[in-house]
């Protein structure tokens, strides 16, 4: 797909890898629905330098754990762009906690958050795409589900979920749409802990010996979208650590 001209939504755009996904789209030409929840000083920055790159960049706020939020966050969306062309599913939540940890509570937030607004933000996608229209999805999944372990118990499940809705996405709402994921391993150290120095972690556990960054991620998400004869597929960029 050229991506000049397009209009793509966001998810989680202010902060991190969502920040860095739309930066790289804006350089493409896109223009920009720039979805937060609470970052909303740090996607006024984006917006800024997204029109500094000459593209066009809105700013949507929704708690995308509320389904009436993220319904009216998509007609706010049409009714300024008319219709968008590329979602990127970004926004997520990742609790600690095994199994027997999970409150349901806890259980509902994150499937909400992380798989259900995702499903939501795509069947109103694939409504919303005028006849004829290519579209492009991509979510963002994380990697170290390809490898069972007890941590991050709901966490996982969601991201499971999103891998199969992909797939089962992709089958669905071919040929006019793609779908397709991105399973990141460490790119970031973890929010509220951003000096932390990972070098160590990376020698021990990543083949690569180092950790990733927002910028490899939105290389990605420019590489898959300029790809239209491939969908379904869940692309692991983690440096070999879950391999
Ligand atoms: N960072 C990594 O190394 C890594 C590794 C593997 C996978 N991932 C995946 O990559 C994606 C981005 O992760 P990240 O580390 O860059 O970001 P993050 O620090 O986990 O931030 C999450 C983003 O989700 C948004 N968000 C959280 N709860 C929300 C809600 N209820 N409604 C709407 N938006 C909500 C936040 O918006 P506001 O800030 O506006 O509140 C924020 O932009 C996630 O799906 C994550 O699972 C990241």
């Amino acid at each position: 797909m050229e991506l000049k001209g397009k209009n793509a939504l966001i998810t989680g755009s202010g902060i991190r890898l969502g920040r860095a996904i739309a930066l790289a789209l804006a350089a493409e030409g896109c223009n920009l629905a720039l979805h937060y929840h609470h970052s909303e000083e740090e996607v006024r920055e984006v917006q800024i330098e997204a029109d500094e790159a000459g593209v066009r960049a809105e700013i949507f706020q929704a708690d995308l754990s509320n389904p009436e939020q993220l319904q009216q966050m998509m007609h706010a969306v049409a009714a300024a762009f008319g219709h968008i062309d590329i979602l990127i599913n970004n926004a997520g939540i990742y609790p600690k906690g095994k199994g027997m940890d999970t409150t349901s509570e806890l259980l509902e937030q994150v499937f909400n958050v992380n798989l259900f607004a995702p499903l939501l933000l795509t069947r109103a996608f694939a409504q919303q795409l005028p006849e004829g229209f290519p579209g492009k999805v991509i979510n963002i999944s994380d990697a170290k589900v390809f490898r069972h372990q007890p941590d991050h118990f709901a966490y996982r499940l969601t991201k499971n979920g999103i891998n199969e809705m992909t797939a089962l996405f992709a089958l669905e709402l071919a040929p006019h749409i793609t779908v397709n994921a991105i399973a990141p391993g460490i790119m970031l150290p973890l929010a509220g802990n951003e000096d932390a120095d990972l070098q160590d972690l990376a020698e021990r556990r990543i083949p690569l010996k180092r950790i990733g960054s927002p910028e490899i991620i939105a290389e990605n998400v420019l590489h898959i979208l300029h790809q239209d004869f491939m969908t379904g597929t869940v692309i692991r960029i983690d440096g070999g650590e879950w391999a």
